[in-house]
């Protein structure tokens, strides 16, 4: 049976407060649609461990910084309706944009530091738009616990401080990336690419997976960067936008694999940004 579709704040309001009178734990996944099996991974860890679960589904317009890219993301939500069923949701909570953004909206939350580096350094007002929104999810759903893929790490970090430093009472539950079993992290964007795009996205993580076999051996970052750009080229990608050894707790820059690290990599691909993280145990 496919959930019911709430749209407005106070009904959500009602329905949580009823789950809450009854001490239910609520577990909610923040999604922009476009639903995959990556999404659904989340959906079965909140189901495991919570009572109630809410699916978010809403494209957050304050956080694409390219109006063109907005007015492309993919919006299917009877088809995400579907994809559900299965999996037995409560609610799906897909608001109305007034719901979320009121007439007169002006308030948005900021994380510095960590927003200054990889895809905040390229993408200007992403992270305050995501964690505007995220702020706006967990206090509107009131929910026990949220969850967010891996493959979004630093979306993931950013999340995490935000409800840290403004002491919303929620727990960030982080769940692996899912991937094509050619490795292709799945993405939403990866509807985009052709038949040919998607067997040279595949070449994406074994060229990650290799360079972090090499971390882990005690290797230095720099020359198997140089080493994974030019494979990269060869394999038929554009532009690397950043391609980098950080820290998971803090997102430092790492020369080599001195404690628990992730690299990341952004790259083009038939005018398709594809963002990818594998972790690196420290040498
Ligand atoms: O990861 C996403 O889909 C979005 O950034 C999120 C967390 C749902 C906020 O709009």
């Amino acid at each position: 049976m496919t959930a019911p579709i709430i749209r407005k704040l106070s009904e959500i309001r009602a329905l949580t407060a009823g789950w809450k009178a009854a001490g239910a734990r609520i577990g909610v996944v923040p999604t922009m649609g476009a639903l995959h099996a990556g999404h659904m991974s989340l959906v079965e860890a909140a189901k495991a461990d919570c009572d109630r679960v809410i699916v978010w589904i809403f494209v957050n317009p304050k956080q694409f910084n390219n109006p063109e890219d907005l007015a492309n993301y993919p919006r299917t939500e009877q088809d995400d309706a579907e994809k559900l069923a299965p999996h037995a949701v409560d609610v799906v909570y897909a608001p109305d944009v007034d719901q979320v953004y009121p007439e007169g909206f002006a308030t948005m939350v900021s994380v510095s530091g960590l927003t200054d580096v990889l895809c905040g350094a390229h993408r200007p007002g992403h992270f305050d738009g995501v964690a505007t929104v995220v702020s706006k999810i967990f206090l509107q759903t009131g929910a026990d616990r949220a969850y967010f893929g891996e493959k979004d790490f630093q979306q993931l970090q950013v999340v995490r401080r935000m409800a840290r430093d403004l002491d919303i009472p929620i727990e960030v539950v982080a769940c692996p990336t899912v991937r094509e079993a050619s490795g292709l992290a799945l993405s939403s964007r990866n509807l985009r690419l052709s038949p040919e795009g998607l067997e040279t996205a595949a070449r994406l993580y074994p060229i990650l997976r290799d360079m972090a076999e090499e971390l882990e051996q005690g290797n230095r970052f720099p020359p198997l960067e140089l080493r994974a750009r030019a494979r990269l080229a060869e394999a038929g990608f554009g532009e690397v936008e950043y391609l980098e050894l950080r820290s998971e707790a803090g997102l430092a820059a790492l020369d080599h694999a001195s404690v628990p690290a992730r690299l990341f990599v952004a790259a083009w691909l038939d005018g398709v940004r594809l963002i990818d993280n594998v972790p690196v145990r420290p040498a």
